[in-house]
């Protein structure tokens, strides 16, 4: 099945403006095809299968984006908000021209690996409550930790709504007046971790997410930056 389209159509849809000014980039003689200007702008071509580049850039066709953010603090998990800045600001027009959105929210003052995607498929997979997809957060607690803590996470613990969490796994990193500490849960409920240590009494005062499913925080992106995801990078999130 011939996968092909009107150039227009394609640049059109991936941000280059309306058709008309699509046209009006070929009229001038911006675009080009695996090294041929294009001079008629319902010329049609497969986008995986040609070298598309408009003003000497190639252009990088894909239907579905997939990005690793170091989210910083200060920002919100979601595409639009009245009041704070979302971590959707934070991406390039390049990116932004794909509607993609947090799979997964994080914390106001959470920091950490957050993914951005608009490919719904695999949101709904990595969110799906019965996946039980892993997450790792490392995180500095007001006070000692002690075994019945540890014990507690393992056993599950009754949150203030009523909810007993799934057996989960606290490593103490450091033990003080002020701990640190490694958690892998399998669930996301709103402010889990915050809202598991208050149960022990104990507060949060720092919080990083640093993997989910088998996919790491690549250390390399400080917070605000992002990049996007190898292929096998993306199914690392389901594993
Ligand atoms: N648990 C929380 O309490 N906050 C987050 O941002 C993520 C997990």
């Amino acid at each position: 099945m011939s996968k092909k389209e009107r150039i227009d159509k394609i640049l059109s849809n991936i941000g280059y403006g309306s058709r008309k000014d699509v046209k009006n980039l070929i009229k001038k003689g911006m675009v080009s095809i695996d090294g041929n200007i294009v001079k008629d702008s319902g010329m049609k071509v497969d986008p995986y299968e040609t070298k598309i580049y408009v003003r000497d850039k190639l252009v990088r066709y894909r239907k579905y984006i997939y990005i690793m953010m170091n989210k910083p603090e200060g920002y919100v998990s979601s595409t639009d908000d009245p009041i704070n800045n979302t971590v959707v600001d934070l991406l390039d027009d390049e990116y932004k021209i794909f509607d993609p959105f947090p799979v997964g929210r994080l914390d106001k003052d959470t920091v950490g690996l957050l993914i951005l995607s608009n490919d719904g498929k695999l949101a709904h997979r990595v969110l799906a409550p019965k996946n039980h997809i892993s997450k790792t957060y490392f995180a500095k607690i007001q006070g000692k930790i002690d075994d019945e803590d540890i014990t507690r996470f393992k056993e599950g613990i009754l949150l203030d709504d009523g909810y007993k969490t799934m057996s989960s796994k606290l490593d103490v990193l450091k033990n003080g007046d002020i701990s640190e500490v490694c958690i892998n849960i399998k669930e996301g409920k709103f402010h889990q971790i915050k809202r598991m240590f208050k149960a022990l009494d104990k507060k949060v005062i720092y919080l990083k997410r640093i993997s989910m499913g088998s996919l790491k925080l690549d250390e390399s992106l400080r917070e605000g930056e992002y990049r996007e995801l190898e292929i096998e990078e993306i199914n690392l999130l389901t594993k």
